[in-house]
């Protein structure tokens, strides 16, 4: 930036120079031929004795030293009022020496304890010969001195343009810099494990947006940690509580004196029973975890009619235990791409509830329909119901329930999480609508995906 400033300076300076030199070169010559043509007309003629007079005068008003010489070079006409040259040889000037040759000739010089002069010399024809030369010297100190001052002139502007604009690059570049270099500073600060970390740049620019990703980043980093940090004090909270029940049962066989065999069973059965209910919690936090790292699952074309009956045949024995009334009242005959182990499981777990949550007597109605699009799957009951402030969070993890948590044997919480997961992973849609003391209804909406890759 600088050197291309440096280099527009230079030329542009050589050109001005250049210009100004050229236009007092043509004056000069013009000047100079003006008298030349004046001198050939007299020279040689009665009235040569007004070339003198001429030449002196003319001088004074171009404020010029003109001398005029003959063929030989000796100055017969000097104009300066000392007449130094008069009589004297300057043939071994360069200019007159071109000049007495036919031809102009213009130079600069410096001469010591003068100044600055410029030398037009041209011959003088007279009948077609060269009979002499003129020679206009002219000081030229102003226009050198008016050059020099441009020269400074322009070296001090461009400079100053040039300080103005390496402090203007510095200052740009560190309102880059700046939100840059606290962007990697946060960054470390975050990859260290303060996910809650913010950065303040409040510009709108590209690095503002940046800053506000980072930002949004940090928060959802903070969210997933703080969600796996209770997921993972539930789970063991979870497990802590039939483990409990294990070492107390147990402790209780070591220190009876009972001979009878049939209290050690009912303890060993309770035992057992504690044993299955860790089993199945194990079992379901295994199916999350890998829930959440399968991304594409194993779809198939499946008569999904067929799972829903497969589904409710295996809870029908429950549903009898509970005296609940589980109806299929569906479309047959629908077949939708699926991974049908987890659609199983997700209908599994919602009729499940159905059933678990309702009272004796009660009714479960299963219900199946299909457009060209999607499969819509809805199980209603009229049990307990869910009330308002549990609603918004049974689909989280270890979310239950006031009625599911006071129950001795009741769930984990964790059926419709991972029912939820299953229909993300399907791309579908669940929605919930209940009312306490009137019913539950799960309505599932799910794609068919016809001629989707995976
Ligand atoms: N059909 C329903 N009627 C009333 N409440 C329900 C119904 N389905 C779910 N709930 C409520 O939502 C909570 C969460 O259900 P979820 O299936 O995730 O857990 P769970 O049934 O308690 O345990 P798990 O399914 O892990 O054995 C339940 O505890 C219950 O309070
Ligand atoms: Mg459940």
């Amino acid at each position: 930036m600088i050197i291309s400033l440096a280099v527009t300076g230079l030329y542009l300076y050589n050109y001005i120079e250049k210009s100004y030199l050229d236009n007092l070169k043509i004056n000069n010559s013009m000047q100079a031929n003006m008298v030349s043509n004046f001198v050939s007309r007299f020279v040689g003629t009665p009235s040569s004795y007004l070339i003198e007079p001429t030449i002196v005068e003319y001088a004074k008003q171009i404020n010029a030293r003109i001398l005029f010489t003959n063929i030989d070079g000796r100055v017969i006409v000097d104009s300066a009022p000392s007449k130094e040259f008069e009589g004297k040889s300057i043939k071994m000037y360069p200019d007159i020496k071109e000049a007495l040759s036919g031809k102009s000739s213009t130079s600069i010089h410096n001469i010591s304890g003068v100044g600055w002069a410029m030398y037009t010399a041209v011959p003088v024809i007279s009948k077609n010969n060269v009979v002499g030369a003129i020679l206009i010297s002219s000081s030229i100190d102003n226009v050198i001195d008016l050059l020099n001052s441009i020269k400074y002139r322009m070296i001090y502007t461009f400079s100053g343009i040039g300080v103005l604009v390496g402090f203007l690059s510095l200052l740009v570049a560190s309102f880059i810099t700046n939100p840059l270099k606290r962007l990697t500073e946060a960054a470390n600060i975050l990859s260290q494990g303060k996910l809650d970390y913010k950065v303040d740049v409040k510009s709108k620019d590209e690095i503002g947006k940046l800053a506000n990703a980072f930002n949004k980043m940090s928060y959802s980093l903070m969210k997933i940690d703080e969600e796996r940090k209770r997921f993972v004090s539930d789970a063991s909270h979870e497990l802590k509580t039939p483990l409990a029940s294990v070492k107390a049962l147990i402790e209780s066989l070591i220190n009876s004196r009972s001979q009878d065999i049939a209290f050690y069973k009912e303890i060993l059965q309770d035992v057992n029973g504690e044993i299955d209910r860790m089993t199945r919690l194990v079992n379901d936090l295994l199916e999350l975890a890998r829930l959440d790292k399968i991304k594409s699952p194993r779809i198939k074309r499946v008569e999904v009619s067929e799972v829903i009956s497969d589904v409710i045949d295996s809870l029908a024995p429950l549903a009898e235990s509970k005296n609940v009334n589980l109806t299929f009242n569906g479309k047959e005959k629908v077949f939708a791409e699926v991974d049908p182990d987890r659609f199983y499981r997700m209908a599994y777990n919602i009729v499940e509830n159905g059933i678990k949550y309702t009272y004796e007597g009660g009714n479960v109605l299963v219900g199946l329909d299909e457009d060209e699009d999607n499969i819509y799957l809805a199980i209603s009951d009229n049990g307990i119901g869910i009330s308002e402030e549990v609603l918004p969070k049974i689909f989280d993890r270890f979310a239950r329930g006031d009625t599911a948590r006071s129950k001795k044997n009741g769930g984990f919480g964790l059926g419709l999480a991972i029912a939820k997961e299953i229909i993300d992973m399907h791309e579908g849609k669940i929605t919930v609508e209940s009312k306490v003391g009137e019913g539950t209804t799960f309505k599932i909406v799910l794609p068919k995906r016809k001629n989707k890759e995976y």
